[in-house]
């Protein structure tokens, strides 16, 4: 895969300038105010695609027919790319943050940009960062966890996939954006520190890899929507970081005035509400400048022409999409993303022992891929748990399923059962992105309008449903696994005690079937982590109100809360089993290539080959400030046959180290010793560390 476009926003292309200079001069103001907005979206969405969405790309900023300038054609993710036709279905975003891999993330984008071209996509809106700030968020799914770093991260590495291909990819949603019932209104308010430290870093991060396009969050921050926040916008993401793309509004109620224009919103999606007409207006009556207007066009056509232009070596057709070598790669992502939090000694089964294994509930059988908005996709298949154990067990295995729908009949076949597995958690019904209904179409036929859908989670335990079939089984037949599919943390304090394994298995996409019945068989060591914490109660984490008007982010949620608290985590963050086991040894100070590095030996003490997540955390433990006790600083994924030993290291640079001093308005470094910790999770490397200055990091 090449590594197009990463050094997008670093520099500009003089001669390319030059060109648009030139293009710009000969526009109209009109033309350059179409160019600024989506078209088409009303007229398909309410006549030929009868009011569902994804059937077909979107325009979204629309080109100059007169000059010869496509329309740019945008489509969503991120679990796939969307379309009405069958395409690659992978885990989503939470469980590829559970796989802290991420060489599998920029190779699932490299798969995206192949099938999004294949498709005609010219704009990919599959990068989803917003921080996890607390797990009933109904979109917690579309991102990949609670940590700014891990964040980065992986969406960077999806940014270089997707961009591979030169399919321009949206980092979304600029920012802040954190809420689902409340989304189009919610006020989220939030010191410049807490934005700098907590909610911004990891869009900087993607920036960087090179992505080239930015969405705006729909809610306000601080005061202003986000696709009218000057400060947002203008001041830090193009001014300060330098970026050299555009930025477009989320769809319908992105933009509420011409005015979003002069605050930096380049284009508004998916139609000129309030671009169109009305900026020609305002430019006309000096409410918005003429230099806003050729900015955006500037910007617009400088990203469009940098992938346009770009060499690609290679055609995309049809037959990209879906093939085999995705499949396998949606089996490989669903395998190293399954997280398990509780093994007494029944995983992995034996596939050559005579054995009743008896599954529990419809989810074991359910297509259960995710959310019912803008991230769904639709897959060529999809292989349920059941499918899955069905196709890997031959016969000395017996499988039954029951939905569990009879207490008795459960209790009953439970108890016959050798092993048992129940699937529990949640459906789109439950959680996703929240689709309005009559509150978005305002103005509209009113014959036309929808149904709303989707939302915050209710509560973060499992269904009264799902608690009482786990207990009912469990009291049959303590042989049970419990493999919870849902979109972020679920509470499990009630019931975590009966079952003698327990896996999250998120949406695990197309082929999560198969991944299931390769780990539960042991073909496969399980390798996931936590992208997030999981509290014993839901009154250890932040603050949540789904309905929320105003709500304040503070600097703490998830590990740095509970460390804060000291809060005992039900799993922390960065936590997982594996069939084998690994011993960490001491953390090391070194120095190579003239630099202070960290590192540690990492064996595989158990009897199996394994993939273990290797973390480095830094700790502030002599800090006069306060901020979190520690923060994920690296990350790497190690495979290790039996008694192997890695040496894994890791290198940070001095921002690692920084807070926001608000007093400067700039990054600050103590002159502390800090702390460098190596481990399997969050809390187990706090057990070692080892100390080191400031003036030793350059
Ligand atoms: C979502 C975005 C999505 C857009 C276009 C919005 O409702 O918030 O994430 O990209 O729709 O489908």
């Amino acid at each position: 895969m090449r590594n197009q476009h990463s050094d997008f926003n670093a520099a500009l292309d003089d001669q390319l300038e030059k060109e648009l200079d030139d293009i710009i001069g000969q526009l109209t103001l009109e033309e350059k105010v179409w160019m600024m907005s989506g078209h088409d979206f009303f007229k398909y969405f309410f006549g030929e695609d009868n009011r569902q969405f994804g059937q077909r790309t979107y325009q979204a900023g629309s080109g100059c027919e007169r000059l010869g300038i496509d329309p740019l054609l945008f489509s969503d993710g991120p679990r796939g790319v969307r379309s009405k036709r069958p395409t690659s279905t992978f885990p989503v975003s939470m469980a590829r943050g559970a796989t802290w891999d991420t060489d599998l993330e920029r190779r699932i984008g490299d798969v995206m940009g192949i099938e999004a071209r294949a498709i005609g996509v010219t704009l990919s809106g599959a990068i989803c960062i917003n921080l996890l700030r607390h797990p009933g968020w109904g979109r917690a799914q579309e991102t990949y966890g609670e940590d700014p770093y891990l964040l980065g991260e992986m969406g960077a590495a999806l940014c270089e996939g997707i961009q591979a291909h030169n399919v321009i990819a949206t980092v979304k949603h600029y920012a802040l954006n954190s809420i689902e019932n409340s989304r189009f209104r919610v006020n989220v308010k939030a010191s410049e520190r807490v934005m700098r430290e907590v909610y911004l870093p990891h869009f900087k991060r993607v920036l960087d890899a090179g992505c080239a396009s930015v969405m705006s969050a729909y809610n306000k921050v601080n005061g202003d929507y986000c696709g009218h926040s000057r400060r947002l916008l203008r001041d830090i993401l193009k001014d300060e970081w330098g970026f050299k793309g555009f930025v477009h509004s989320d769809w319908v109620k992105g933009a509420y005035g011409a005015d979003a224009a002069e605050a930096g919103l380049d284009v508004e999606n998916p139609e000129p509400i309030f671009f169109g007409k009305n900026l020609v207006t305002a430019v006309n009556d000096g409410e918005v400048s003429r230099w806003a207007i050729d900015d955006a066009v500037r910007r617009i056509l400088r990203t469009q022409f940098a992938f346009s232009r770009a060499e690609d070596g290679r055609a995309y057709d049809e037959e990209d999409i879906a093939r085999e070598t995705h499949r396998q790669l949606a089996q490989e992502v669903a395998e190293k993303s399954f997280v398990l939090l509780k093994n007494d000694s029944l995983l992995p089964l034996d596939a050559s022992k005579p054995m009743t294994i008896a599954c529990f509930g419809p989810l074991m059988d359910k297509e259960n891929l995710g959310d019912h908005g803008s991230s769904r996709t639709v897959p060529p298949y999809v292989v349920t748990l059941l499918e899955g154990l069905k196709a890997r067990a031959s016969d000395p295995i017996e499988i039954i399923h029951d939905d569990g729908t009879d207490p008795e009949r459960a209790t009953a076949l439970a108890a016959k059962a050798d092993v048992c597995i129940v699937a529990a958690g949640f459906t789109w019904e439950d959680e996703g992105e929240f689709i309005p209904g009559n509150e978005a179409m305002e103005g509209l036929d009113s014959e036309k309008k929808m149904d709303s859908r989707g939302g915050d989670r209710d509560q973060l335990r499992l269904l009264d449903r799902d608690e009482d079939l786990i207990d009912r089984v469990c009291s049959a037949n303590s042989n049970t696994l419990v493999a919870i599919m849902a979109g972020s943390a679920v509470t499990m304090e009630s019931w975590k005690h009966k079952p003698a394994a327990i896996m999250m298995v998120w949406y695990p996409g197309m082929e999560g079937g198969t991944a299931f019945a390769r780990v539960v068989f042991g073909d496969v060591s399980p390798s996931g982590k936590l992208p997030f914490t999981i509290p014993q109660d839901e009154r250890d984490l932040p603050f949540f109100d789904p309905n929320a008007d105003e709500i304040e982010y503070g600097l703490y949620h998830g590990y740095t809360l509970l460390a804060k608290s000291q809060k005992k985590a039900a799993f922390p963050f960065g936590y997982g089993l594996s069939y084998s086991s690994f011993d960490y040894g001491p953390a090391r100070k070194v120095t190579a290539g003239g630099k202070t590095q960290f590192e540690a030996d990492v064996t595989n003490t158990g009897a199996c080959q394994a993939e273990e997540v290797v973390q480095f955390y830094v700790g502030f433990p002599e800090s006069q400030i306060d901020r979190p006790a520690f923060l994920l600083k690296g990350f790497r994924r190690v495979s290790l046959a039996p008694g192997e030993t890695a040496v894994v290291r890791f290198q940070i640079d001095r921002r690692d180290l920084a807070y926001f001093d608000e007093t400067t308005g700039d990054w600050a470094i103590e002159a502390i010793d800090y702390a460098a910790h190596i481990g399997p999770d969050s809390v187990q490397a706090l057990g070692q560390g080892v100390a080191f200055a400031a003036d030793e990091i350059v």
